[in-house]
Order: C-alpha cells, then sequence, then structure tokens
C-alpha cells in the first residue's frame, strides 16, 4: 500500500520532517507535547498538536523517578509503541534513554529499535559537541535526528540540579556554536530546555532547522510541554515556564486544545514562562 501518497492530499495529511521545516519558513509556530499512552495521544492529536514526544520524562511522571537516568530502552520501546497506535497526524518523536546512545553503533542500534519495535519517526538525543560524530553517523543512517540542548536533564547529576543553562556569556557561545555544528552534522530539530529567551532567538534565527523551546523563550519556532505539567497532574512545585492549560479548561482535550491555540498565537510562553 503507498499509504504515504494516499495520504499527501488527506486534508489532515501526516506530518513530516518538510512540513516542520516549511512550518519555521512560513513563521507558523510548531505546537509539541509529551505523550506516553494511546489515550493520551488520540487526544494530542485531536487537539491538533503538530509532534509528540515519548520522552524520557516518563521516568519521572509516569515511575515516580526522581530523575529519568533509571529509563531504559525497554520503558521507551514500550510507551512509543502505545502512543503511536493512537496518533495518526502529530510526527512522532522518541527519546534515545540514558547511556543508549554512547558509542555510534549502539546508537545507530537503538535508533533501530525505537523506529521499528517503537514506531518513532525521528529519535531525540541529548548533547553538545560530544554528540556530533554520533548525530553524524545516524543522520548518514537516513535516521531523523532531534538534538536536545541546554538544560540536559541525562546530565542531572553531572551538573548539580535542574537550572538554567547558558546565562553566562561562554556557556551561550558554546551552545549557540554547538547547535550550529549538530545542525551541519545533520540534526533536523534542535531542542532547547531551559536557557534565555535571548539565547533562544538567536540560535532560532542562525539556524535552518526548526528549534523547538522549553523554557527557552518565545523566539524559537515551536514549544514543548510535559503532558502531565501542562494538564496539572504533575504534584508539587514545577518550573517556571509551566503554565496551567487546565485551569478553567473542563477536559483534558479543552486544555490541550487551549495550550495548542496559545502556542500558535503566541501567547504562550507570556514573559514570566521566560529565563
Ligand atoms: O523527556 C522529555 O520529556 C523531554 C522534554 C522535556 C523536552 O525531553
Amino acid at each position: 500500500m503507498y499509504t504515504q501518497l494516499q495520504l499527501r492530499d488527506a486534508a489532515r495529511p501526516p506530518v513530516n520532517v518538510s512540513t516542520l521545516r516549511k512550518m519555521k519558513a512560513d513563521g507558523e509556530k510548531i505546537a509539541c507535547v509529551t505523550c506516553y499512552d494511546a489515550s493520551f495521544a488520540v487526544l494530542v492529536d485531536d487537539a491538533g498538536a503538530d509532534l509528540a514526544l515519548v520522552g524520557d520524562s516518563l521516568g519521572m511522571v509516569i515511575q515516580g523517578h526522581d530523575t529519568t537516568v533509571p529509563v531504559t530502552m525497554e520503558d521507551v520501546i514500550y510507551h512509543s509503541r502505545v502512543v503511536a497506535r493512537g496518533l495518526y497526524r502529530p510526527f512522532l518523536v522518541a527519546d534515545m534513554p540514558f547511556m543508549s546512545y554512547s558509542s555510534k553503533e549502539q546508537a545507530l542500534a537503538n535508533a533501530v529499535r525505537l523506529m521499528q519495535e517503537g514506531g518513532a519517526k525521528m529519535v531525540k538525543l541529548e548533547g553538545g559537541a560530544g554528540q556530533i560524530e554520533i548525530v553524524e553517523f545516524l543522520a548518514g543512517h537516513d535516521i531523523p535526528v532531534c538534538a536536545h540542548l541546554g538544560l540536559k536533564p541525562q546530565s542531572v547529576h553531572k551538573i548539580g540540579g535542574f537550572r538554567v543553562q547558558g546565562r553566562e556569556g561562554e556557556q551561550a557561545e558554546r551552545m549557540a556554536g554547538d547547535a550550529l555544528a549538530l545542525e551541519r552534522a545533520g540534526a533536523d530539530i534542535v531542542l532547547l530546555e531551559c536557557i534565555p529567551g535571548e539565547l533562544g532567538g538567536h540560535i532560532t534565527r542562525e539556524l535552518s532547522v526548526p528549534v523547538i523551546g522549553i523554557g527557552a523563550g518565545p523566539d524559537v519556532d515551536g514549544q514543548i510541554l510535559v503532558l502531565y505539567d501542562l494538564l496539572d497532574i504533575t504534584s508539587g512545585r514545577k518550573p517556571r515556564f509551566v503554565r496551567n492549560f487546565m485551569d478553567g479548561a473542563g477536559s483534558p482535550l479543552a486544555a490541550l486544545q487551549r495550550y495548542v491555540a496559545a502556542v500558535r498565537d503566541r501567547s504562550y510562553p507570556a514573559p514570566e514562562h521566560c529565563f
């Protein structure tokens, strides 16, 4: 079946890397959200999100760990597979867990598993200059890659906590250089977490691939939030960039629709969500 050809002219064709590049070129904001199961995947799709990420944040919001470090390949494959069953239009990205890409060969074998067993259309990995060879290797094998810079939760024990990155000039310059190098190595998306809004805007203007932000200010090409944060399911103190879209929404679907609308009309993130 040539499903791709049949879907191309559908009213809501599935999002692919070309769609995302065109959205950047047209200045249309990309609405992204994490997702971990089939029921929420249906809502994410119905709400009009463009991209769903099976993030290793599942280790924290689903499994109850303090960090994402304990998440395994089996965990992400399982959640990606169930999310894939509920999605039609959004582009499905799956996280490569901690230490699942410590060599080129291991990265390729695990990325193939996420795509073949998990149904992912792109893999995401955390890293800067140290991951350039790996990104190049994956891209050389036609694996779509999202490179995650800024706050890298898998490095939490090395950096000593979840905190804003790129505040100092030297670190900011290094991050901007790494983003460019990752794009040249073949990354199709760059994701920036928890950085000053000014740096988010600067990196976005420098890159030709879409830049998605979480706590990276309003001047990136798209936004992503952890589903359980935007639905106010996560208990306790939340990061500054989180907005509770459930407040006054009435249903999870309405909350997701409000989130997508706020990303598209640029009312989210507001100054109080930025660094
Ligand atoms: O794991 C995750 O959910 C993520 C997002 C915070 C972007 O990487």
